[in-house]
């Protein structure tokens, strides 16, 4: 099924000038960009986005980490892409992010681990909704459709 998930490349990927190369990993899977924003996150739209955590040990270092500089909110259209984009992150905890994923091969702590992945449809839906409006989604026509 064509779905759309809603991704984010963190902080250090655009103090480190690696945003082109991982937005090159998705592209070349043959996942379609459909939006696409480079913004600082307020406080309050960082607590809303990772309320699933509020309380959790990692959480106030997550909200410092997310909202000390720019993110690359994306949203990714494609089959699967809910599943797709999330495996093509690898695992959460950096030690079990296998080599060949964007987190094993970019990241060498889970709190800064690189990039944010829906981790369901709704998440997506709800996720989307937080980063973008109706009007920022592009609908374009994929000529290399079929061709992965
Ligand atoms: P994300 O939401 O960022 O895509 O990551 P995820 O689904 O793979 O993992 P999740 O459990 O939602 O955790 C959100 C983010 O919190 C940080 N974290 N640190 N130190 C820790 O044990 C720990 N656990 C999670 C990570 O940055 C993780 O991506
Ligand atoms: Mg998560």
């Amino acid at each position: 099924m064509i779905e759309r998930t809603f991704a984010m490349l963190k902080p250090g990927m655009m103090q480190r000038r690696l945003a082109g190369e991982i937005l090159s990993r998705i592209e070349k899977k043959g996942l379609k960009l459909v939006a696409l924003k480079l913004r600082m996150i307020p406080r309050a739209l960082a607590e809303t986005h990772y309320a699933e955590h509020k309380g959790k040990g990692f959480y106030a270092g997550l909200i410092d980490y997310v909202t000390s500089g720019p993110v690359l909110a994306m949203a990714v259209e494609g089959e699967g892409a809910v599943a797709r984009v999330r495996a093509l992150c690898g695992a959460t905890k950096v030690e079990e992010a296998l080599p060949g994923t964007i987190r094993g091969d970019y990241a060498l702590s889970t709190g800064s681990n690189v990039i944010h992945a829906s981790d369901s449809a709704d998440s997506a839906a709800r996720e989307l909704g937080l980063f973008f409006e109706a009007s920022d989604f592009v609908e374009w026509q994929d000529g290399n459709h079929g061709w992965y």
